[in-house]
């Protein structure tokens, strides 16, 4: 058989899809830039420049034959348990996977069949488009305004119009930061559609890890509203992000079906021996957490100083969405690379000559700011 025969007996929609572009690692930008990877500025991937608390290597360290060997729980028990206590819902509430990104595909293969509709309103985060191609989902897409804020009306519209199976939010939204503005979630929880919430970043949108954890925190809300379901990661606060766990909060009955329908052993033991850890260094990991809100306001006083620069103000995230206004953002973010500083750039539409940057150490803050006096 011919290669292109094979391709013919392919899914078509897979063949035709625009690929996801992910982050590349370390070794591999080090080759690609020449630079040894210690002097690499990575602010390209809301990675958490502080890494994960001390516990984790010591639980890493503790792996033995009784569990590196042996298959992991397919349940992810104790994992959950910690996480229920720490959430203060139902363990049969909580939901475990192989990142954040796992549990939206454990969604859509929960609610879509080929044909069905979700609502998404970019500029946002590029894997529920990449998700949809693949699970042969109808996107309608209801474009955020030149603020990057959700036209609700028309959201609200188009759910009821298509019949949406989902409405997705990701709030902060990735990438201007943003935190949906106040009664936007409860009147589309009334409509007769999901709502998949995804608070990848909401440890940074309050002090404390309050959002994440406190009595007020969002996965609460799931209680009282069975199409609610909230998707969280530890890839970002807890800075787990090579470790791969993401969790979710959803009615004890979507829960169960997402546990039931996901890899049996999504959660491998080093994951889950990593995120129980964190979750026992709450306080350190706040520390870190608190070091990056600070850092992100010293970046937003640097970053005014740019003139032709314009950050978007109110990030409520681990990131500021920069406009760049006197030279092709493309250009800029290569001319940095070449310094060895790595900043997210979209060739998207409703993007063309941004680019986002994470929020860094202090020192590296200091790195980007010289460079883009120099090149700005
Ligand atoms: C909005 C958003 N959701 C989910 C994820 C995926 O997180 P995880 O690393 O847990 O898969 C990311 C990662 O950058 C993200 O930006």
């Amino acid at each position: 058989m011919t290669t292109a025969a094979v391709e013919n007996l392919m899914r078509a929609e897979i063949v035709r899809m625009t690929p996801y572009i992910p982050i590349k690692p370390f070794p591999v930008l080090s080759a690609e830039l020449g630079i040894p990877i210690h002097r690499i500025v990575k602010l390209d991937a809301n990675e958490n420049p502080y890494g994960p608390s001390p516990l984790v290597y010591q639980a890493l360290a503790n792996l033995g034959n009784t569990e590196v060997p042996i298959y992991p729980d397919p349940g992810s028990t104790e994992l959950r348990q910690k996480l229920a206590e720490k959430l203060g819902v139902e363990m049969e509430m909580v939901v475990t996977g192989a990142g954040a990104d796992e549990l939206i595909e454990v969604l859509f293969k929960l609610f879509f069949s080929p044909g069905d509709v979700m609502i998404n309103c970019p500029p946002t985060f590029g894997m529920y488009t990449f998700l949809g191609q693949i699970y042969g989902v109808k996107e309608i897409v209801i474009e955020r305004d030149a603020n990057f804020q959700i036209d609700l009306d028309a959201v609200e519209a188009a759910v009821i119009q298509h019949r949406a199976k989902m409405v997705i939010l990701c709030a902060p939204n990735n990438p201007d930061g943003l935190y949906l503005t106040p009664g936007t979630l409860e009147r589309l929880l009334k409509l007769n559609t999901i709502v998949l919430l995804d608070e990848a970043y909401v440890a940074f949108t309050k002090p404390n890890l309050e959002a994440e954890f406190g009595t007020d925190n969002s996965t609460r809300l799931v209680a009282q509203h069975p199409n609610l379901v909230v998707l969280r990661t530890f890839s970002k606060w807890a800075g787990l992000a090579g470790l791969r766990v993401g969790y979710g909060a959803a009615t004890p009955e979507v829960a169960g079906y997402m546990m039931a329908i996901k890899q049996p052993y999504n959660i491998n033991v080093a994951a889950e021996a990593a995120a129980r850890a964190s979750l026992d260094d709450l306080p350190r990991l706040n520390t870190n957490v608190q070091k990056m809100l600070a850092e992100r306001e010293r970046m937003y006083a640097e970053l005014a100083q740019c003139s032709s620069l314009r950050a978007l103000p109110g990030s409520q995230a681990n990131f500021i969405l920069v406009e760049v206004l006197n030279q092709p953002a493309a250009h800029l973010k290569a001319e940095l690379a070449k310094r060895g500083i790595l900043v997210r750039y979209f060739a998207k539409k409703g993007l063309d000559n941004h680019f986002r940057i994470s929020v860094g150490t202090p020192e590296q803050t200091n790195q980007l700011v010289a460079a883009l006096k120099e090149l700005a």
